[in-house]
């Protein structure tokens, strides 16, 4: 079902470019109908600002943003929808928790833990914690095929760890990190943990009370929906604990002209008016993933990724950067004799979309002493036709530069 040309119907980018072979998913998914009328409908018929106005537009408004978070919360397994801040994205998500979860108690010597494969979204927030306050970032290491080394993990774990930050699924690697195991690990010495899932909530069924990390962070425009809205996901006692570091409207309790009090979670995170219509268009994405079976979407874009492996390495002096043992549906490879940039140019003529460059992980490409690769990536409107049509698209490139 996944992949046919009447399952890509759902998807009008591809009526409008009936040629084009989208490959970058990891960067941002396209966007089906039913999204895109969400929002246009949302825009059209019901249009008012929330938590403000007490007419029937404003409330039907309100209500409908407020569905979503319960949504939210059941689409990630979360106790409460108390538990879920709208932010505008992964980054934003992380930011928050670096600023108002970790800055306050970090102090000169501790500790923060992040791994080798961390997009910069989940490296740079946690490094400029560290120089604020004199603390050591911790990098846990990986092997060359991109497996963590869950011993290594264990042994840096300490009491002077503060915080584990861990990517679910690389972005650039495709690696799936054991983070049950991760969890597990840190709650044993009683070290929260952050788990970035911009890569895997689409793809992957998630349950974060079952997995009981502290935090989760997610894109909307990664999973089918529009960008500019994403998702903190706290523990109810975390959330309640912190301090907001984003002040303004809609997030108080009570103000005067020398202090001011803060509503509770989630609210005391959302300052100004939030995106709205973006609020409107996850939740339509969400219902949308929900009419499948997200294992069978995590089986089908991982054999994906599988059969991409196994067909471009029939390619001569192609290598693939990523070869860890669990992974999924996203191939980074170098050829040789052509530059990444190059490769992607030239398959950006045939109306093939892949991205090339360091994926925001330069650390991990200075790693494998490359300074970019190219990076197919797949997601449910993408079928075997593709996969075969890159294939030779890249083996021509390949015999040219060769
Ligand atoms: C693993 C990972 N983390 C974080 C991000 C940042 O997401 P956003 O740019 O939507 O905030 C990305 C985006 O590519 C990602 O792949």
């Amino acid at each position: 079902m996944f992949g046919t040309p009447t399952f890509r119907q759902q998807f009008p980018i591809f009526q409008h470019h009936p040629t084009l072979v989208y490959l970058d998913s990891a960067a941002t998914t396209q966007k089906p109908q039913v999204v895109i009328d969400g929002i246009t409908n949302f825009y059209q018929k019901e249009n008012a600002n929330i938590h403000r106005g007490i007419y029937d537009l404003a409330a039907k408004a309100t209500q409908k943003y407020e569905s979503v978070r319960q949504k939210v919360a059941d689409f990630i397994g979360a106790k409460n929808r108390s538990e879920i801040v709208y932010t505008s994205g992964t980054t934003a998500a992380i930011n928050l928790v670096a600023h108002s979860f970790l800055l306050p108690r970090l102090e000169q010597g501790d500790e923060v833990l992040v791994s080798a494969m961390e997009h910069h979204a989940n490296l740079l927030p946690w490094q400029m914690a560290c120089k604020a306050k004199g603390a050591n970032l911790r990098i846990i290491p990986i092997d060359k095929a991109g497996n963590l080394d869950i011993v290594a993990y264990q042994t840096i774990l300490s009491a002077k760890t503060k915080m584990v930050a861990i990517v679910h699924i690389s972005n650039t690697l495709a690696t799936i990190n054991p983070i049950a195991e991760m969890i597990e690990l840190a709650h044993q010495k009683n070290i929260p943990i952050l788990v970035d899932g911009a890569q895997s909530t689409a793809h992957y069924p998630i349950d974060v009370t079952t997995l009981d990390c502290d935090f989760f962070t997610f894109s909307g425009h990664k999973l089918f929906g529009p960008t500019g809205i994403g998702v903190l996901y706290g523990k109810a006692a975390h959330l309640e604990a912190i301090s907001p570091y984003q002040f303004g409207g809609d997030m108080i309790r009570t103000v005067t002209y020398q202090d001011a009090t803060f509503a509770p979670a989630p609210q005391k995170f959302e300052a100004g008016t939030t995106n709205i219509a973006g609020v409107i268009g996850l939740g339509y994405a969400i219902d949308f993933i929900n009419q499948f079976d997200k294992k069978a979407i995590a089986t089908y874009v991982k054999e994906l990724g599988n059969y991409a492996r196994e067909k471009l390495l029939m390619i001569n002096d192609l290598e693939i950067i990523g070869n860890a043992q669990n992974k999924t549906g996203i191939v980074s490879f170098i050829l040789k004799n052509a530059h990444p940039h190059d490769v992607a140019t030239f398959l950006g003529e045939a109306n093939i979309a892949i991205r090339a460059g360091h994926h925001c992980t330069q650390p991990l490409m200075d790693f494998y002493g490359i300074p970019a690769t190219c990076r197919a990536s797949f997601s449910i409107y993408n079928n075997r036709a593709e996969i075969d049509f890159l294939v030779a698209e890249v083996k021509g490139i390949q015999a040219f530069f060769g």
